[in-house]
């Protein structure tokens, strides 16, 4: 793995002004719910709901307008994370949108890039595992087909890596 790629241009977080993240996977069913899920958790426990949007989106259609997988959204209300989502593939102008589009592996990244039009929103395009101080191969792996081992894993490397994202934004939030 690279050593850590910097935040995009970091910018003051302010209620106006919310800092607008999107979890980006291939379903949008298993890792991104579970990545917006538990950023949001993250955010409501520290009571700076007004200062983020946060969403998710899956780089195909292919499970458009459904909720999260059951087998994420047990392993996440075991921790006390409600998954809330429900499946939307991610569109050309979320880019203008979203401060920062965080990928769950290597493909995702490489697909949202080809989908990008310009160098700004190149930069936003980031790896999860970039915040993860433990990244193995910087990706965070599909779990679709495999068991309940699998998305626990996918939780705790998800709530590892938005636990250090969120302490990089939080010097950023001026009330
Ligand atoms: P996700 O997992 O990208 O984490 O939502 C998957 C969901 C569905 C499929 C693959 C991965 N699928 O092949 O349908």
């Amino acid at each position: 793995m690279s050593p850590l790629q910097s935040l995009p241009p970091l910018r003051p977080i302010t209620e106006e002004n919310p800092y607008k993240i999107v979890f980006v996977c291939l379903g949008n069913i298993c890792r991104s719910p579970t990545g917006e899920g538990v950023m949001q958790h993250l955010i409501n426990e520290n009571g700076f709901q007004n200062y983020f949007e946060i969403d998710s989106a899956g780089t195909s259609a292919w499970h458009e307008g459904e909720p999260a997988n059951s087998k994420s959204r047990s392993v996440a209300e075991s921790h006390g994370v409600k998954l809330l989502s429900r499946a939307r593939q991610f569109e050309k102008r979320d880019f203008e949108h979203f401060d920062l589009i965080i990928a769950m592996d290597l493909e995702n990244k490489k697909n949202l890039l080809a989908l990008a039009g310009t160098e700004d929103h190149k930069e936003k395009v980031q790896l999860l595992r970039n915040y993860d101080d433990t990244p193995e191969d910087g990706q965070v792996p599909d779990p679709y087909y495999g068991g309940l081992s699998g998305f626990e894993n996918v939780f705790q490397i998800v709530q590892r890596s938005c636990k250090a994202l969120f302490e990089k934004l939080k010097p950023q939030i001026s009330p």
